[in-house]
């Protein structure tokens, strides 16, 4: 098969549709060593030559066989074992079974056309207590997979933290309320990089420090009309201002300290950076007034985060409305805390805000959501595509990073096999038909995005959701561990097919 027409397409989605196995329904022989239709040709919908296709993971909801081969405790063992915390009482023991699994999965991906896969390390597969002497077989797994990653002709992009902190870490140190951790992730990003930089050219640093950090130390909560949701992660504590201010310092650092240490140890060229869910203003109307208020607010609410991560230092107006709460920052980690990064990954779900211009300082006035506003299926997720043509283009104005990926994006549905075996996802279908339309707007533009990776591959452990949050282009039975290709799939593979919005 040279290519896929529309008719082909019709005759998968149709293929799905009768619950046909995941080869066959993708078509036997896959198009993925081809040139694409949309090589070399431009298209009012097209996304520029080289784009890069690809899906993420994280190692803690897909692995499973959490105490094989040496793997130390994680946070979430801890976590997830703890009555209460989890829905349904579900655990992460077994997950996808991916540990055991990972050539069948990375053979679906090659099917679906995947060029570019990000997963994550799991810290204590590598070193089981967070320091010391690391365990070969951890280190074994990951290489195998790179190994059949780039034979399957799929460039791997390791993240080195998603959240799995070593449980031995907080039992220790308190976990990153230390500068202690800073140190032991910095060796463990540096003994990564020298065991896999050989076949992996670039690397993302930690995975949504906003997220684990305010939802595992602060008791975060969301807005969901007009009630305040909680959104709690591990290690489950309630930090006062200043502490919590110290463990965002810690894990800003940790990124730049990681940078160095990939750098230092890295092959030569080794490129790195963080993979961070910005939070995004979105401008009312898309006129220069409006732009700029945007642009305050961005750089204002990622101020602990990407702002830092960015910049080097912490704005003067987050330091004053610290005041006494602010983070304690040695010089010598201040020199730190400047290293510059190769390039940002950024998660983009949704929009933060909405704002208008204002006269009166900051800059702008942010509006309230409108109780209507509509969602997809998890509480959090407000629905606005168009964050996907707005965050990296103020990121871009505001930085003016090398290059940016978006390292996550979409949604989770209600997915259920029908009569005929087919998951019909037609919300997440249209979600990323409409988020990709804006994205393309933003490459159309000169935005230097390099690539996109949806989340996620296949159904998983949704960490305090369990089971029963699903994000995959892939459906997963957990009984039987069969996966079977959505609709989304279709469109994701036909996407990345023809470098194109289709
Ligand atoms: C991202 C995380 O924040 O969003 C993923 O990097 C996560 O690991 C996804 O699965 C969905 O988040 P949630 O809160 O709905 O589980």
């Amino acid at each position: 098969m040279s290519q896929l027409s529309r008719r082909e397409f019709g005759h998968y989605a149709g293929a799905l549709a009768l619950g046909m196995s995941t080869t066959r329904a993708l078509g036997a022989g896959s198009p993925a060593s081809e040139a694409s239709p949309q090589a070399g040709r431009s298209s009012a919908l097209s996304f520029p030559q080289g784009f890069r296709w690809g899906v993420a993971t994280s190692a803690y909801q897909i692995e499973g066989a959490v105490h094989e081969d040496g793997c130390g405790l994680s946070i979430w063992d801890t976590y997830a074992h703890t009555l209460g915390k989890i829905e349904a009482g579900h655990n992460a023991d077994v997950a996808n079974d991916h540990y055991h699994r990972y050539r069948e999965d990375v053979a679906l991906m090659k099917e679906l056309g995947v060029k570019v896969y990000r997963f994550s390390i799991a810290w204590p597969r590598i070193f089981p207590t967070g320091t010391g002497s690391p365990n070969g077989k951890g280190v074994d797994f990951y290489s195998r997979l790179v190994d059949e990653l780039l034979a399957a002709g799929i460039e791997p992009f390791p993240t080195l933290y998603h959240w799995d902190l070593p449980q031995a870490l907080q039992d220790k140190y308190g976990g990153w309320q230390s500068r202690e951790t800073v140190n032991a992730f910095a060796d463990y990003s540096g003994y990564v990089a020298r065991k896999l930089s050989d076949r992996v050219s670039r690397f993302f640093t930690l995975n949504e420090i906003g997220t684990f950090v305010d939802r595992g130390h602060a008791g975060f909560e969301v807005q969901v009309g007009g009630e305040n949701v909680p959104l709690e992660s591990a290690p489950g504590l309630r930090l006062p201002p200043a502490e919590l201010n110290q463990v965002r310092f810690h894990a800003v650092l940790a990124q730049a300290l990681s940078v160095q240490a990939i750098h230092a140890m890295g092959k030569k060229g080794t490129q790195c950076g963080p993979a961070d869910n910005v939070s995004t203003a979105v401008p009312v109307i898309d006129e220069p007034e409006h732009v700029r208020a945007a642009e305050l607010a961005t750089r204002e609410l990622n101020a602990t985060y990407l702002t830092v991560m960015m910049e080097g230092k912490y704005p003067e107006t987050f330091l004053a409305r610290a005041g006494k709460h602010a983070p304690r920052v040695t010089d010598e980690d201040a020199r730190i805390l400047a290293t510059p990064v190769d390039f940002i990954g950024i998660n983009v779900y949704r929009p933060a805000v909405y704002v208008l211009p204002s006269a009166q300082l900051p800059g702008y006035q942010s509006i309230p959501f409108n109780v209507s506003h509509p969602r997809m299926q998890s509480s959090w997720h407000l629905l606005g595509p168009e964050v996907m043509y707005w965050a990296p283009r103020i990121v871009h104005s505001l930085w003016k990073p090398n290059a940016i990926y978006i390292t996550e994006n979409g949604c989770a549905a209600s997915d259920e096999p029908s009569e005929d075996g087919a998951v019909y996802d037609s919300d997440r279908n249209m979600f990323t038909r409409n988020c990709l339309s804006h994205l393309q707007r933003a490459t159309a533009e000169g935005v230097p995005v390099k690539g996109y990776f949806h989340w996620t591959l296949m159904d998983n452990f949704e960490w305090s959701a369990g089971y029963g949050k699903r994000f995959g282009l892939v459906y997963v039975d957990f009984k039987t561990q069969k996966r079977t290709p959505k609709l989304s799939a279709a469109y994701f593979r036909e996407a990345a097919w023809r470098n194109a919005v289709v």
